[in-house]
């Protein structure tokens, strides 16, 4: 019998066992996820069982995470992360610091925070950490199918889908803060601005509009080239169920960043944080003005 074989067969085992309600199901997809621990139907059986080994309880959240993450299986990629269920809930943790840091900054603490939309939030990669933090406080948007569904069920989370055509959304409500995390690193450039005005609409007078962007240091360690127009775009991403044509790879200088909410909004950044998020992206805090 191979490795993979009885790997499958303890798989097996562990369904049947759980199925008849017997008390060493949770020991064998213990035994299955130490063989192999890019493997989720194991780790959810874990978390689901309440098994000593779950991650669940030393993160003290909700570890579970969706067959369908994209993110994940960037994680369980072959030779990209020896422990892939570790790092992308470790990845997660990530962001809230840096998150929280970033507005630190601006003395606008994230746990005083009375509204948040989590724009782009995908399958909860960051959703899990931070909605314990803000109970009833928190919104999540996306387009991918099952999304929103998992992140109301295992996150408790209010949601509402999300579309292709910024000018149609109907945002519920207008949030303190709207934060939109590795979206603008997938859109064409000549999408950016009606992005921009949709999500800053979004936004209650006097809150924060916070965008990451690939920083241009990215393009160097990459190899890649940017056109005169200080842009690049690649017709792939780490998500195949998207269009490429309308979210792929962005890379561009930090001057068209400004140049497009400068266009786009009519004033600045009140905030350019280099390097603030991941391997390589910035942040940008856009402070939307007060009605008069
Ligand atoms: C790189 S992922 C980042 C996900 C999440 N922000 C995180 O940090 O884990 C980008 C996300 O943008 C979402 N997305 C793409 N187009 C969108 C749109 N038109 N409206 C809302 N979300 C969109 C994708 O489905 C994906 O979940």
């Amino acid at each position: 019998m191979t490795d993979a074989e009885s790997t499958e067969a303890l798989l097996k085992r562990a369904r049947a066992a759980e199925s008849a309600g017997e008390p060493d199901a949770g020991d064998l997809f213990a035994e299955a996820f130490s063989r192999n621990p890019a493997c989720l139907e194991a780790h959810n059986a874990l978390e689901r069982l309440g098994h000593p080994a779950r991650f669940g309880h030393w993160m003290r959240i909700n570890c579970a995470i969706h067959p369908d993450d994209d993110i994940f299986r960037f994680f369980a990629r072959d030779g990209h992360s020896r422990n892939p269920v570790r790092d992308y809930l470790a990845d997660g943790w990530r962001t809230l610091s840096e998150l929280m840091v970033l507005l630190e900054r601006l003395d606008r603490p994230l746990m005083r925070t009375e509204s948040m939309l989590e724009f782009a939030s995908g399958f909860g990669r960051f959703t899990r950490h931070l909605a314990p933090l803000l109970p009833g406080r928190l919104t999540c948007a996306d387009v991918l199918p099952g999304a929103m569904d998992f992140a109301r069920e295992q996150f408790g989370v209010a949601t509402f889908e999300s579309g292709f055509e910024p000018e149609r959304l109907e945002f519920p409500d207008r949030y303190e803060l709207v934060f939109v995390l590795s979206l603008f690193t997938h859109l064409p450039v000549a999408d950016w601005r009606r992005w921009l005005k949709a999500l800053a609409s979004a936004v209650k007078p006097g809150g924060l509009l916070v965008l990451s962007f690939h920083s241009e240091r990215v393009a160097e360690d990459y190899g890649v080239e940017l056109g005169e127009d200080g842009c690049f775009f690649a017709a792939s991403s780490e998500s195949p169920s998207l269009d490429p044509e309308r979210y792929g790879t962005t890379l561009t200088t930090r001057a068209v960043v400004e140049r497009e909410i400068r266009d786009a909004l009519g004033f600045e950044p009140v905030l350019y944080q280099p390097l603030a998020f991941w391997v390589g992206q910035d942040a940008v805090i856009i402070s939307v003005p007060r009605e008069p």
